[in-house]
């Protein structure tokens, strides 16, 4: 992903508060038209709008509809010491029926392999169904078998970014990868503190290159993409984002799984906070979003212009949004949207929003500013927004290593650097604690 020279100059990134360039944010409140919102049922149609602007000019066109299959592959209930029920299932996506049917060459389908850890019930009455967990489905960078060192877990057969380690040998994931990522992934903390962990390879769905919409989701639907007007073509994050709904779609076609359909939350970190952001705006069943890291394209205010900017991200990572979003190249105020909107967007839900504080390619304040100003969408609906200890709007960002999280919105700053660690899943779930056990 190397960025040449001269976009890399061209986009300097700019790291002094000072430079901020005055900006104004568009109103999540004021439809297009310039028609105040001040009733609740005012909202629906506003959100339209707004989902429409971020599928025109950032994250691109997606179809409505999914054909999803599930199977079982393999099920270990003897994880952790027989405390998690591991299941392994293939997730298979046919083209949409909005593709208007398979032309010569069209991928048949798409496998997403899911790993799903539940935990096993104490509570449940010798013959009665234990009663269903909630949980947390994201997508994880490197592969399934990176997220623990179980030799069972079946290794990953997508192309993988070459990492120039013995963990991947010419775009193939190895199985010295096992574990790798499995500080990320606090599995089994996640089922002691009574929530159920899937998660998936994001490769399987969309694999993270620039190839012209040729693999992945993009491959099952050429008519449909070919039928856009070309600066909505979908990015990988579109694609992404449409792989955790297909997910979703599978663990609902599996009530065996003992998983609260109702109660799952999408996580994601960094790209796959982006993700998390648009799968949880796409896709009104998930219960809880939230984003780690996600930074520019995600949590932080474009019209900041600090840390990674617009025009560097299209530059570096071209294929992750729509062409339309190359319009606002240095030219964030004219975006019609911003990530305040992204987030407001999960409302009435709830949204967890967390920064760390030397991550400043992704912009912590510009995350936080965002979170606050998500506020209004909530508060429209009867909720308090992001709120400090004392029940009021926060003028900063929290100290280090604390968090807002009284409100519908809560904003964490851990201490450290870009990377999703055990002190933002504790942040995560206690915030999930108090919406997803309730019944
Ligand atoms: C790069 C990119 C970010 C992205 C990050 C990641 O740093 O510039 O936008 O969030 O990769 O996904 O790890």
């Amino acid at each position: 992903f190397a960025v040449s020279p001269v976009n890399a100059q061209k986009f300097q990134a700019n790291y002094d508060e000072s430079k901020v360039p005055d900006y104004e944010l568009p109103d999540p409140l004021t439809t297009q038209s310039g028609t105040a919102v001040t009733e609740a049922s005012q909202w629906p149609d506003r959100r339209a709008e707004i989902v429409d602007l971020f599928t025109q000019h950032v994250f691109g066109q997606m179809p409505d509809d999914r054909q999803v299959e599930c199977e079982i592959v393999r099920r270990d209930d003897q994880v952790h010491q027989g405390a998690t029920v591991r299941t392994e299932l293939t997730v298979t996506v046919k083209p949409p029926q909005s593709d208007a049917g398979a032309a010569d060459g069209e991928a048949e389908s798409v496998e997403i392999h899911v790993l799903v850890d539940v935990p096993r019930s104490t509570s449940g009455q010798d013959d009665a169904a234990p009663p269903a967990v909630p949980a947390f489905l994201g997508l994880n960078f490197q592969g399934n078998h990176t997220v623990t060192t179980d030799p069972k877990v079946r290794i990953t057969q997508s192309w993988v970014r070459d990492r120039r380690n013995e963990t991947t040998e010419e775009n193939r994931a190895t199985a010295a990868g096992r574990g790798v990522a499995a500080s990320r992934w606090p599995i089994e903390m996640l089922n002691q503190r009574g929530y159920a962990n899937i998660t998936a390879y994001y490769g399987d769905i969309d694999p993270d290159f620039d190839d012209g919409f040729e693999n992945g989701l993009h491959g099952l639907m050429p008519e449909f993409i070919a039928g856009l007007p070309p600066e909505q073509r979908p990015g990988s994050i579109a694609a992404w984002s449409y792989g955790l709904s297909c997910i979703l779609d599978a663990i609902e076609m599996t009530p065996d799984l003992g998983i609260d359909i109702s109660k799952v939350a999408v996580l994601g970190h960094s790209r796959l906070g982006k993700t998390a952001l648009w799968a949880g705006a796409t896709d009104p069943r998930f219960a809880l979003v939230v984003s780690n890291d996600s930074g520019c394209g995600g949590a932080a205010l474009s019209r900041r212009a600090i840390g990674e900017t617009v025009g560097r991200i299209n530059s570096s990572f071209p294929h992750w949004f729509c062409d339309g979003f190359e319009q606002y190249n240095l030219n964030e105020n004219s975006l019609p949207v911003d990530s305040h909107q992204l987030i407001g967007l999960a409302a009435p839900r709830p949204i967890a929003v967390g920064s760390a504080t030397e991550d400043k390619w992704a912009d912590p304040v510009g995350e936080f500013l965002a979170a606050r100003a998500a506020s209004p969408v909530y508060e429209l609906l009867g909720l308090p927004g992001l709120i400090d200890n004392t029940g009021n709007t926060p003028l900063q960002p929290p100290h280090p290593d604390h968090a807002y999280s009284n409100g519908a919105i809560s904003y964490h700053l851990r201490r450290g650097g870009h990377d999703l660690a055990e002190h933002d899943w504790r942040r995560y779930l206690d915030f999930a604690d108090r919406f997803l056990k309730q019944d």
